[in-house]
């Protein structure tokens, strides 16, 4: 008997997690295999298990990649980056409001043409792939086609993406506002052409409200509230400068957090960039109504926003997860992140163990984007997006390497001195999107992937 196609199997050090290790304990929380094998069937994980006795089972003819001795983990997942800021990454000397205003938005304003926003899709696509990360939470622009770009770009490769046209009717340049009205008819547009195609979900997304007037905000509610499964993603308290202004655009409001609640934008899925700088009363507020904080700790750092506090948040129940905001955000590696994290809050007095670190690049983002029944771990049930991971990449982890004992060490070595090149292959529903040796052909997905997947016209535009 020979095997059904589309079923593939993966031999490797097999690690995920079952439960948060900070809340469940490390002995509950991860699931280890020295020596496993993933089988994948149709894009799906169907089972993990021991290696030797899963190799006898397996039927004739399936493929077995063995990938040992390195680590096979979910695919990473970075819950905060902009499509537009990868040619705004490192930008020197400003906080955030000068920031959006001298580098940010006359980039975001090239966006307007779907060249421009397909080319950075596949960069950015690529780029995600070569560091491991298989799905993230993705502002375009104001642009309906920088939303449009990317998700076709996305769609190609049959990745589990979440995006969204920003919404923003104030301070900023003309060529980047909306009004309230477009903002809502266009997420709205783009919600019936690609929400819930292959693994693609639309977020809204109210850029954060100093740029939003009260009707756009009131807008973003409206969609809110007509859709209430969907993701929502904006920034929250990442500077004081911008908290300030905060307070006198909203003089009616308690503090920040009161204006997204006051539109309803606080709820599961919605996803608060930054969270820096909040009060008790916010934390409880969000953590009540199930929103989830996302620490940006290289762009928090770069833009000298201040320093997350991890411990606060998990001592009132708010969700946390970790991104790398490209292009705040200094780095597209999800190791430098959990690194810098590591550092931010080594600088509150707080720790970061490298099972807890792992754990939020995974399940625990996962479960803050509120896709965990998808994605993050390795599970029977689950899509079958995942990294392999070098831990001897490099000249300096080989050397360190000689000197670990135990799995924690390995994982924090490698996620302090790790990054890009650490990633030996990258898998998205079974598929390989990236393969180190192969790391010159950029843009290996498109090709391996299936054809663009159909999409409704919208408006002064004719089907594909
Ligand atoms: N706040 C509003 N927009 C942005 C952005 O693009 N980057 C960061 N870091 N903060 C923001
Ligand atoms: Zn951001």
């Amino acid at each position: 008997m020979t095997s059904r196609p589309g079923t593939l199997a993966i031999r490797a050090r097999l690690l995920s997690f079952d439960a948060d290790p900070a809340v469940d304990g490390e002995a509950a929380a991860i699931r280890y295999v020295e020596d496993g094998i993933l089988v994948i069937r149709d894009g799906i994980i169907t089972e993990i298990g021991e290696g030797p006795s899963l190799a006898r089972r397996l039927e004739p003819g399936v493929p077995l990649i063995d990938h040992r001795p390195h680590l096979v983990m979910p695919g990473f997942i970075d819950p905060h980056l902009h499509l537009p800021q990868t040619q705004v990454i490192a930008s020197y000397g400003a906080e955030l409001m000068e920031w959006l205003a001298k580098y940010t938005f006359p980039e975001e304003l090239r966006y307007g043409d779907s060249g421009v926003a397909g080319e950075a899709s596949r960069f950015l696509l690529d780029t995600l792939a070569a560091n491991g990360t298989t799905t993230a939470a993705v502002y375009c622009t104001t642009h309906q086609v920088s939303a449009e770009a990317f998700f076709h770009e996305a769609g190609r490769r049959n990745l589990r993406m979440i995006a969204g046209k920003v919404m923003m009717d104030r301070n900023a340049p003309p060529g980047l506002l909306d009004t309230p009205q477009s903002g809502y008819d266009e997420t709205k547009e783009l919600i019936s052409a690609w929400h819930g195609h292959g693994r693609l979900e639309v977020a809204i997304t109210p850029r954060f409200a100093p740029t939003s007037t009260e009707a756009q905000l009131e807008a973003a509610g409206a969609l809110a509230s007509e859709f209430p499964d969907l993701p929502i993603q904006t920034h929250l308290s990442e500077n004081h400068a911008e908290i300030a202004y905060v307070a006198e655009a909203f003089p009616w409001s308690k503090d920040y957090t009161d204006v997204y609640e006051r539109y309803g934008l606080v709820r599961p899925r919605a996803l608060y960039g930054h969270c820096v700088h909040l009060s008790g009363r916010e934390r409880e507020a969000l953590a009540e109504q199930g929103a989830s904080a996302i620490f940006c700790p290289t762009s928090n750092l770069f833009l000298g926003s201040g320093l997350y506090d991890l411990a606060a948040s998990r001592a009132l129940g708010l969700k946390t997860g970790i991104a790398t905001d490209i292009g705040g955000g200094t780095s597209y590696s999800m190791l430098t992140t959990a690194a810098e994290g590591y550092k931010v809050l080594a600088l509150k007095g707080q720790k970061l163990p490298a099972f807890e670190a792992f754990h939020m690049l995974t399940a625990g983002n996962a479960a803050a984007m509120g896709i965990e029944t998808r994605v993050g771990r390795l599970a029977p049930g689950l899509e079958a997006d995942v990294v392999v991971l070098d831990s001897h990449a490099t000249a300096p982890l080989r050397r360190r390497m000689e000197r670990v004992e135990t799995l924690a060490e390995e994982l924090f070595a490698l996620m302090v001195l790790g990054d890009e090149r650490a990633t030996v292959a990258t898998y998205a529903m079974g598929r390989k999107i990236h393969d180190r040796y192969h790391a010159g052909q950029r843009g290996l997905a498109p090709k391996l992937d299936q054809p663009a997947m159909p999409r409704q016209p919208q408006g002064g535009e004719s089907a594909q």
